[in-house]
């Protein structure tokens, strides 16, 4: 396998050369926060946003990291990866304990790790199913407990989708690893931000930019019958960027591709950030 160029603790290296104590609370309890930072064309998609939600995720767990080096990290990975197109995996854990314990110690040494690998940001058409979002309440901060994700993830892989579009009590939360939006009556929704849900960068990237074009966004409450009504459903993440959903099996949709909404958001949102140079 190629190199992969990273970084743990402050030491650039090959990222099969890190070493990673058993008793990192990253592994033992999953007392870790990260961020996927995307750049396209050698331009950082909203670098600071995503530092801002990585300093938010620190302090909502009480993890005191230097959220300053960690950025230079970051740029210093992209920087001399020599790859236009890719992204960054950053993750912050508490540290490491001297013996496994739930209350942990509070001169830890916060622990950082970060690589980067090229990525093509071509967007590909999503098989998903719909499950009941069996996740923890707060699924707004970007810790690495994702096992209610991965479990759904891998349960709608099995039945050949990509994704999975999850729902608490019926109402639509998001994605198994993105926001979701969907067109009803030549209306855009998407589920309004809360503890269920992460507030993706690139929901606000583009809520942001289609409103500048003069097109409303409405944010609410919104039930799979809303969802299953729908003209048009896709997902945003800073990997994915705007995919539209082609089916949600197992169930009678009137999703059809590219639709006319859908294909004037994706246009600004590529326009705005995924213009080739
Ligand atoms: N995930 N919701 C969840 C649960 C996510 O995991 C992600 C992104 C998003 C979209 O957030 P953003 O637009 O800021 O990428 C929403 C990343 C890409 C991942 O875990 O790989």
């Amino acid at each position: 396998m190629k190199n992969i160029h990273a970084v743990f603790n402050g030491e650039y290296k090959d990222l099969d050369k890190i070493k990673v104590s058993p008793l990192s609370r990253a592994y033992t309890f999953s007392d870790s926060v990260y961020e996927v930072i995307p750049f396209f064309n050698e331009n950082i998609i909203a670098f600071d946003k995503h530092i801002k939600r990585l300093s938010n995720s620190c302090s909502s767990l009480n993890i005191d990291a230097d959220i300053e080096k960690s950025a230079n990290e970051i740029l210093h990975l992209i920087s001399s990866s020599n790859l236009k197109n890719g992204y960054v995996y950053y993750q912050i854990s508490r540290g490491v304990d001297s013996l496994r314990s739930h209350i942990h110690n509070n001169d830890l040494k916060e622990e950082s790790f970060g690589y980067v690998v090229s990525h093509s940001f071509e967007s590909k058409d999503l098989k998903v199913a719909i499950c009941e979002d069996i996740r923890w309440q707060r699924c707004d901060i970007k810790s690495t407990s994702l096992l209610g994700n991965v479990m759904s993830m891998n349960d709608a892989k099995n039945h050949h989708c990509d994704e999975v579009i999850m729902h608490k009590n019926n109402e639509i939360t998001e994605g198994g690893a993105s926001n979701v939006f969907f067109v009803l009556n030549n209306i855009i929704c998407t589920p309004s931000l809360s503890t269920n849900i992460l507030p993706g960068i690139t929901r606000e990237l583009l809520i942001t930019e289609i409103k500048k074009n003069g097109i409303s966004v409405e944010e609410g409450t919104y039930s799979v019958e809303n969802l299953l009504e729908a003209e048009s459903v896709w997902l945003t993440s800073s990997t994915k960027g705007l995919a539209q959903v082609s089916e949600i099996i197992n169930q009678k949709t009137r999703i059809k591709k590219n639709n006319k909404i859908f294909n004037q958001c994706k246009s600004i949102f590529d326009r705005a950030f995924l213009s080739s140079c």
